[in-house]
């Protein structure tokens, strides 16, 4: 029997086959699971998606549902939600791998710049959505178990320069799942957050001085290569099977073992 046999999961962040969601959707596919997905609304987003979902192992599932969502409306998160249980009784497995923040403050020394929109629209879109998506969802996951997961990265714990608003945050972000951790584990629901290392994605080259920091994880980190998008998937496949039944409120690191090295 496949570990992810009988379950269903609902990615939240393909926008295309680089992204981190693609690459945990094809693990959890690989894996026995069915997925359903959202993306983001507007015609070239929506396009985008349904092509990276076609480009998934059997066409990303039969007929597969791809809601659109703006994470920032409670009402599309209400409808993305309620589209899914038209289709589904149960959600085994959430994963949310989203995260916004204005390009203009990802610039290395540029924090301190941040205003006030930009500093609360990163943390509504890249950690409030976590609470949101999750309490929507509620019931749905804890009909037989389940498990949310988050993207998360090292700059909510170390300054990384450049990452800046986005690293307060990952931080709220990680905060955020353990809380829920707490609230949620008597509903047999388990949060977790994957802290995953450098990949080239449309989101990562937002961040100044990005590539900066993939070449020097080729000397630097202990297993001296970046992170692969498979690397993350197949943690994201552990953490949505009863292998980690006993895991919740846990960041785990998937970074080729970069946030261990000091100096
Ligand atoms: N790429 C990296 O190096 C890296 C490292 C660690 C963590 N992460 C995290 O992984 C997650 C996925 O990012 P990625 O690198 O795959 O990039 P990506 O650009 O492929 O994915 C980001 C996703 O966020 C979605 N998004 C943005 N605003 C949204 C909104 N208002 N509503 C709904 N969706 C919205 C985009 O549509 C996109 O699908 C993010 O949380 C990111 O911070 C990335």
């Amino acid at each position: 029997m496949e570990l992810l046999e009988g379950k269903v999961a609902l990615i939240v962040g393909i926008a295309n086959e680089r992204s981190y969601a693609w690459h945990i959707a094809k693990a959890m596919i690989e894996h026995g699971a069915t997925c359903a997905y959202t993306c983001l609304p507007g015609e070239k987003n929506e396009r985008r998606t349904a092509r990276a979902v076609e480009a998934l192992p059997g066409g990303g599932g039969q007929d597969p549902l791809i809601v659109p969502m703006d994470a920032a409306s409670d009402p599309d998160i209400d409808k993305a939600i309620s589209a899914y249980e038209g289709r589904f009784r149960a959600m085994h497995v959430l994963v949310h791998s989203i995260a916004f923040a204005d390009r203009e403050f990802l610039a290395p020394g540029k924090f301190i710049e941040t205003p006030r929109d930009a500093f609360l629209s990163a943390i509504d879109i890249s950690a409030y959505t976590l609470l949101g998506l999750t309490r929507r969802s509620k019931d749905l996951l804890s009909k037989e178990g389940g498990s949310v997961m988050a993207m998360s990265y090292y700059g909510a714990e170390k300054v990384v320069p450049g990452y800046n608003i986005m690293g307060v945050a990952k931080a709220t972000l990680e905060a955020t799942a353990r809380y829920l951790a707490g609230d949620l584990g008597q509903h047999g629901i388990r949060v977790n957050t994957i802290s995953g290392g450098y990949l080239r994605t449309l989101a990562s080259s937002a961040v100044g001085g990005a590539d900066k920091i993939s070449e020097q994880n080729l000397d630097r980190s202990p297993l001296r290569r970046n992170v692969e998008g498979g690397d993350v998937g197949n943690t994201a496949v552990y953490l949505a099977s009863d292998l980690s039944a006993g895991v919740t409120g846990e960041n785990i690191y998937v970074d080729c073992g970069a946030n261990i090295v000091g100096v």
